[in-house]
Order: structure tokens, then sequence, then C-alpha cells
């Protein structure tokens, strides 16, 4: 199958930093300005082409589905007023796609959340956003632009940016060789390393596209760091049976899980909405 059809969103962590926030309230549901991280995710997701959305929720997630339905109530109150043009955009979503959810039971890290949207998903290429990274271009979105290279590469693919060598312990880091300006063909993949023991400094941010046979590989990956099943190492297991790429995307990307990117988005966005 060439093109992707489906999108999927791990959206079932616990989401600490953000306590006592994310107490009552899904971390992909903070807004930034008015609107909640998930669905600027979902709608970079429609602007790729993706009208399939599969969601990784958890427990005291429920409002997530209830952002992605119809608020009878709430519509039929400012139905015929000036407010109505604040739903238009949330409406328009829900009216170009088909949600469907699953619950991870037990958080038991990024590798388990995808392998648990198996289900969602079946046995088709697949699109992964973590809604807190938000992304912003002045042209293709980063998802776009990666369905764009999975055409022509048909394999799994990793969005990379150059972060600051002393940031890698937040990140999984990359290693491999460029086969185009921006494109690596990846040898290496360590998740959090030490900055002593980074094998560069090309950090993987929330964008993957991953070929199904991901799920066999998932099922038998072992905790790695932290205790959790680890995207990374799957993927790593990956890149030595066949071909997983990193692209290093264009455009703004926000780490809106910590509080100072989240800032920063908000600051960003605020601006430009002037
Ligand atoms: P994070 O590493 O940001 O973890 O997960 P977190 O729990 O959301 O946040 P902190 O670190 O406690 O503040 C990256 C993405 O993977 C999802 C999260 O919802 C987030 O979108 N995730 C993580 C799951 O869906 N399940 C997990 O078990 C872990």
């Amino acid at each position: 199958m060439s093109k992707i059809n489906k999108c999927l969103f791990p959206a079932a962590g616990y989401g600490t930093r953000f306590l006592p926030a994310t107490k009552a309230i899904p971390k992909e549901m903070l807004p930034v300005l008015t609107k909640p991280l998930l669905q600027y995710g979902v709608e970079e997701a429609i602007e790729a082409g993706i009208h399939t959305i599969a969601i990784v929720t958890g427990r005291g997630k429920r409002a997530i589905e209830d952002h992605f339905d119809i608020s009878y109530e709430l519509e039929n109150q400012i139905q015929g007023t000036a407010k109505e043009e604040y739903l238009a955009q949330i409406r328009d979503v829900i009216n170009k796609c088909t949600f469907s959810y699953t619950r991870q039971i037990e958080m038991k890290g990024l590798g388990h959340a995808i392998l648990t949207g198996e289900t969602l998903i079946g046995q088709e290429p697949f699109a992964v956003v973590l809604a807190d990274d938000l992304c912003d271009n002045e042209r293709d979105g980063v998802l776009m632009q990666m369905t764009k290279l999975y055409e022509k590469y048909r394999c799994s693919i990793v969005a990379v940016e150059e972060v600051p060598k002393e940031e890698t312990n937040k990140y999984g880091v990359i290693a491999g060789d460029f086969i185009e300006d921006n494109l690596v063909r990846v040898n290496n993949m360590v998740e959090k390393p030490d900055p002593k023991d980074a094998p560069s400094n090309l950090a993987i941010i929330g964008r993957y596209i991953l070929t199904p046979d991901i799920f066999d590989i998932l099922r038998l990956t072992k905790p790695g760091k932290g205790g959790e099943i680890q995207i990374t190492d799957a993927l790593l297991e990956q890149a030595k049976n066949g071909k997983v790429l990193a692209y290093k995307f264009e455009g703004k990307r926000f780490d809106c899980g910590s509080v100072d990117g989240f800032v920063e988005a908000t600051n960003y966005f605020y601006k430009k909405s002037k």
C-alpha cells in the first residue's frame, strides 16, 4: 500500500511534568491559545491527507473523546450568534475524520502504547503523532513532508532535528549515513543517551511513519531505558532487518511536554495570531 491513510496518536501518558494541571485534564488537551494540542496534531494529519484518526487513551482521558464529538447543548445555546464561529474549526475537523479509540491499561511506554494501537491500525503503514510536539510550518506540515517521502522510499521514517549536545538525554538519538541532504539511513539509535555516549546530535521528535512489521517487533521488545518498552529499540531492530530513514524536517517544533516549550509555543502562536 503506497498511501498513508491512518494516524495514531498515543495519548495515554501521565503528563507528570504538568501536574497538577494534568491530574484530571489530559496533557494532550492543554490549549495553546484556544486550541488543544491534540487538535493541532489532527489538523496536521488532515493536511497530509489522513482522515482516519486512531487514539490511544487511558484512564482520565475522556475529555479527548468529548472534544472530537458534537456538544448538542453548547451548540444549541450559541446557534445563530456570533459565537458560532468559535466552533467552526473543530466542527470541520469532526466532519472530515473518523475517530476510533483504544485504552492502554498500563502505561508501559511509547512502544507499548503504539503496540496497543495495533487493533485500530491493522496491517498497513501508518503515521504516529505525539501531540505534545507541536509543529508549525509556513509551507507543508511535517507529516505531509514525511508522507511524500514515504511514497518514494516505502519504509519507516522518523523525524529528527539537531539539538544541543547537552540535551541528548531527553531524546532518542540516531546515527547513520546521509543519502540525501536531509535524509539519513539509520544504523544506530539510542534512547536518551548521556551526551558523552550520544552517537550524534540528531534527536527524534514526535512524528513517525511506521510499517506494520513494527508490531511484531514491538511484541518481542523487552523493556529498555526507564523500564519502558521503547519505540527506539524496536526501530533499531527494524533498521537492522531493513531500512529506517531519519528525516531532518523543515519547520518549527515546540516541546509542549515541558513547561518551557509550552510557554514558547504559546508566545509564538500568540504573536502569529496578531
Ligand atoms: P512522554 O515521554 O512525554 O510521557 O510521552 P508523559 O507521561 O506523557 O509525560 P511526563 O514525562 O510524565 O510529563 C510521549 C508521548 O507518549 C505517550 C504520551 O501520552 C505522549 O503523547 N505515552 C507515553 C503513552 O501513550 N503511553 C505511555 O505509556 C507513555
